[in-house]
């Protein structure tokens, strides 16, 4: 029995040392150590052995265990930190190699151009403040003074969603909204999507932007209006801008303007950018109504005020010289790559 164990013990060492990976080890500790191992077998012969020799016998074969499985144990760790260092030696980092460039996104040119126009009104203390796209005829054309039979109101130009509800077509509606929470003054610009039943071209979409502005004070002239807009302008065109106020209608604002500014391209010589004119309309604009203060019950003796409408897009195409407003969006990226 004795002479077993030893042989039993001096092959598996020597197997165990010859072992090169985990592999070949654990199949090593199933011949010896397993359920059918040879060393189980040992113990399942110690039937025969006698009473006074089986405690030794039993010590041996635990002695012979312990011995087995350290040494596997013991090759098991050199085996994985060779594999280890194998590994720290091959798998090297070059840390010269180009690093791979990551496509990070940037401002679409309208939102760039909401931006700057923003950033010119926070400037000069206004608030910036929204309104629903979807909108009451109430608040997009009755409370604007636009009476039921008028053109704007004509399917044509107008998606309805049910007879007292439309997609706005202006963000004018936010003006009624901001003036029916009666926070006097007000100063404020909602830059906003609208809708309008346009059929699309160069300079006409279904879907486009405008930035609403609303003044509401005591004591407003046209005068507040001319100033705050010609520095409006000059901001975003260039100190050397001059505008123009021509006359004109809107049914929520008298009087009525729209304004040019100079043209920036030629400097109001007359080019292709302005149509020879040298001057290029960027937006309307108007003292409000004071039948539009009385519905928002808002005293027209005691407040009066000033409101402007902005085409996002068109202040867009001027600053990006863009020529065809569809660009902007198809979302075509060698087009949006250029801004
Ligand atoms: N809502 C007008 C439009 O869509 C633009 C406009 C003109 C807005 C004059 C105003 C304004 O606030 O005073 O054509």
């Amino acid at each position: 029995m004795k002479e077993k164990l030893q042989a039993i013990k001096e092959k598996a060492l020597d197997r165990i040392a010859n072992s090169e990976n985990l592999d070949a080890l654990n199949e090593i500790r199933v011949a010896y150590l397993g359920k059918k191992g040879e060393l189980t077998e040992v113990l399942k012969g110690m039937k025969d052995v006698s009473a006074e020799e089986r405690p030794k016998i039993g010590a041996m074969v635990n002695e012979t265990r312990t011995i087995i499985e350290n040494k596997l144990e013991e090759v098991k760790n050199r085996i994985a930190s060779a594999a280890r260092e194998l590994k720290l030696k091959t798998e090297v980092i070059d840390v010269t190699l180009p690093a791979k460039r990551n496509l990070i996104g940037h401002s679409h040119p309208n939102t760039v151009a909401l931006e700057e126009v923003e950033r010119i009104f926070v400037g000069m203390g206004y608030e910036v403040v929204e309104g629903p796209e979807i909108e009451y005829d109430y608040y997009n054309f009755e409370a604007l003074n636009i009476p039921a039979n008028h053109p704007a109101k004509d399917e044509q130009d107008t998606f309805y969603i049910n007879s007292d509800i439309v997609l706005r077509t202006q963000t004018s509606s936010t003006q009624v909204h901001e003036m029916e929470k009666g926070n006097i003054p007000i100063r404020m610009i909602a830059p906003g999507r609208v809708f309008r039943s346009d059929e699309v071209d160069a300079t006409h979409s279904p879907s486009f932007h405008q930035v609403e502005g609303l003044v509401i004070d005591k004591n407003i002239t046209f005068a507040d209006l001319k100033g705050t807009l010609a520095v409006f302008a000059k901001e975003l065109f260039g100190e050397q801008t001059k505008v123009k106020f021509r006359p004109h209608h809107f049914p929520f604002t008298e009087p009525s303007a729209e304004m040019d500014v100079s043209c920036f391209k030629c400097g109001g010589k007359g080019c292709r950018f302005c149509k020879d004119s040298g001057w290029i309309e960027i937006l309307g604009c108007g003292m409000v109504h004071p039948h539009v203060l009385e519905m928002s019950k808002i005293d027209p003796e005691e407040y009066n005020g000033f409101a402007f409408g902005i085409g996002l897009e068109r202040i867009a195409l001027l600053k990006y010289e863009i020529d065809d407003m569809r660009l902007l969006y198809e979302n075509d990226i060698r087009f949006l790559n250029q801004f």
